[in-house]
């Protein structure tokens, strides 16, 4: 396991204050998170809809923000949810974080001190990423 730095404990308190906006009245299990990208924070909830399928989770909700305020690459993201254990990025979430740097880390909380920190491709191995798009062998 990652050792678990002072830095991982700061951006997963901006992960635990996001915690606090989710929306998630249908689940009841609310999820923060927040990116660290070009020396920024970018927080993000999971955000739920009565449709349930189009509920959107925490991670990706934090990577739009760094993503559209123009980051490209992200160092690291911390994600909090509701259980007692820490959470884990969902599967569309880890390849969603992958476009954005395969090898960040991710710092995973629940509600009691209990941590894990992991590489995004020890979570991730084999993320779809943009070279498949460049090979022109099929094509
Ligand atoms: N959820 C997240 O926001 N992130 C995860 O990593 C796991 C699941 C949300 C989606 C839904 O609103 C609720 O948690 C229950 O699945």
């Amino acid at each position: 396991m990652t050792e678990i730095t002072q830095p991982d404990l700061a951006l997963l308190a901006f992960a635990r204050e996001a915690q606090e906006r989710a929306y998630a009245p249908y689940s009841g299990f609310r999820v923060g998170a927040a990116v660290f990208a070009g020396g920024e924070i970018y927080q993000g909830v999971n955000v739920e809809n009565a449709a349930y399928g189009s509920t959107i989770c925490a991670e990706r909700g934090a990577a739009m923000a760094a993503v559209q305020a123009g980051q490209r690459e992200f160092d690291a993201i911390a994600v909090v949810g509701d259980a007692e254990a820490p959470v884990v990025p969902c599967g569309c979430c880890r390849q969603f974080l992958a476009e954005f740097n395969p090898e960040m880390r991710v710092i995973m909380g629940g509600q009691t001190d209990a941590l894990e920190v992991k590489r995004l491709d020890e979570l991730m191995p084999e993320p779809f990423v943009r070279g498949f798009l460049d090979q022109d062998e099929y094509g």
